[in-house]
């Protein structure tokens, strides 16, 4: 995701420097180039060899170091870096960051720095809601440094409260949103359906299927990666929500429904690749189960159609992507579901292929539109999303 990506750490010295090391050997593991920076301080809680293993880079510390390639090494490192991250960032780095003071490499090569800035304070809680600090803080953000917020948590010192530096998944999240893709989907609100619902029996038992979520999760987190701005709207699954999303919980179809209705109106585009359960118990089965009355065998009644309900009501520009799961006649009977629920587009996959469909981390998508029939590889379920929300861009 970070190939031809140069991504510049700065580091300073707080206790939380250890946890750099993972966020950087991450961020090669995503191909990036990165390059460290780091305070004298920072030193002493980790040594620079251990990032010079990581990255094949030289550990940057001293300005006036002459032990290295002739060139004005800050300036160079600023020039070249596609984004600046600065965690564990201190009480000390943000308030020279705020004012503009450049007395060490990593202040200096800030200053020098075009690209995004990131920033990830870390610190004691006194320290952090201290109002010299929160001051500092919000100067950053006015000249356009991205302050990522601290966890709240035990900290180091003992304390409780906000301070902590958040999960290296957290910084790489940040980084990932900034660089990983060009912001093509930029002011797109998507609307995304994901997971299985359940209809429930009666308070033990419920009907449902055997979706996870994870097709409607990749798509909504590259829709993300990509710049729009995302609503998610959920069954119950146990995969963990993107970040940067609205996530909207629900349970059961006529929740969902709800939730779609609500806020289709103002979506560009909508996806649902969420697996409804098709039917649920009847009004009357509902009725006699509640007065344990139930005959062996439940009445069911189909749960409403979304897909067919958001195709009847399209707004003017807006684009409608549904799924299909068939066992047999792929092609002609997802085609004919796109023209009775007046969708732009069905993702279909066939649950007799391997690698495809529920569970899986892959998936075999075909994309069918009025016009087009194209057949993808087998590929992860989050490349797979990038080839659907680029099929839905031509659109
Ligand atoms: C054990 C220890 C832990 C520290 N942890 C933090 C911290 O998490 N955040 C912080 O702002 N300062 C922390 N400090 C204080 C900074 O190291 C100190 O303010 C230093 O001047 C920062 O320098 P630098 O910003 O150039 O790295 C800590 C100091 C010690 C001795």
């Amino acid at each position: 995701m970070l190939t031809n990506k140069t991504v510049v750490l700065g580091i300073t010295g707080s206790i939380a420097a250890y946890k750099i090391a993972n966020v950087a050997s991450r961020l090669i593991k995503l191909h990036a180039d990165v390059h460290v920076i780091m305070t004298e301080n920072a030193c002493n809680f980790i040594n620079p060899i251990t990032f010079e293993t990581l990255t094949g880079h030289k550990c940057l510390v001293d300005t006036f170091d002459r032990n290295f390639e002739f060139n004005v090494e800050h300036v160079s490192l600023a020039k070249k870096a596609d984004i600046f991250l600065v965690a564990p960032a201190t009480a000390n780095i943000i308030g020279k960051m705020a004012n503009g003071i450049a007395d060490d490499m990593l202040s200096t090569t800030l200053l020098a720095a075009k690209c995004p800035v990131l920033v990830a304070p870390a610190m004691n809680t006194n320290m952090y809601t201290n109002p010299v600090v929160q001051n500092n803080l919000c100067r950053l953000d006015d000249f356009g440094i991205k302050v990522i917020e601290p966890a709240t948590g035990m900290l180091a010192c003992r304390d409780t409260g906000a301070g902590k530096l958040p999960d290296e998944d957290v910084l790489i999240e940040h980084i990932l949103k900034e660089i990983a893709y060009p912001h093509d989907l930029s002011k797109k609100r998507i609307l995304i359906t994901a997971g299985p619902t359940r209809e429930a029996i009666d308070p033990v038992r419920f009907i449902t299927n055997h979706s996870t979520g994870k097709m409607g999760y990749a798509i909504a987190r590259i829709a993300m990666l990509r710049g729009a701005d995302v609503t998610l709207i959920s069954g119950p699954v146990s995969i963990d929500p993107p970040m940067f999303c609205d996530i909207i919980n629900v349970t059961s179809a006529e929740d969902m429904y709800n939730a779609v209705m609500a806020n289709a109106s103002h979506s560009d585009i909508i996806i649902k690749a969420a697996a409804v359960a098709d039917y649920r118990p009847s009004t009357v089965a509902a009725e006699k189960i509640k007065k344990s009355d139930a005959d062996s065998c439940i009445e069911l009644e189909r749960t409403k159609d979304i897909l067919g309900e958001l195709g009847k009501n399209k707004k003017e520009g807006q684009i409608i992507c549904g799924f299909s799961m068939e066992t047999e006649n792929l092609i002609e009977n997802s085609r004919a579901k796109l023209i009775k629920k007046n969708a732009d587009m069905i993702a279909a996959n066939s649950l007799k292929q391997e690698g495809a469909g529920f569970g899986t981390d892959t998936n075999v998508l075909t994309l069918i539109t009025e016009n087009s029939c194209e057949e993808l590889d087998m590929m992860s379920k989050e490349k797979a999303a990038e080839k659907l929300l680029d099929k839905i861009m031509t659109l």
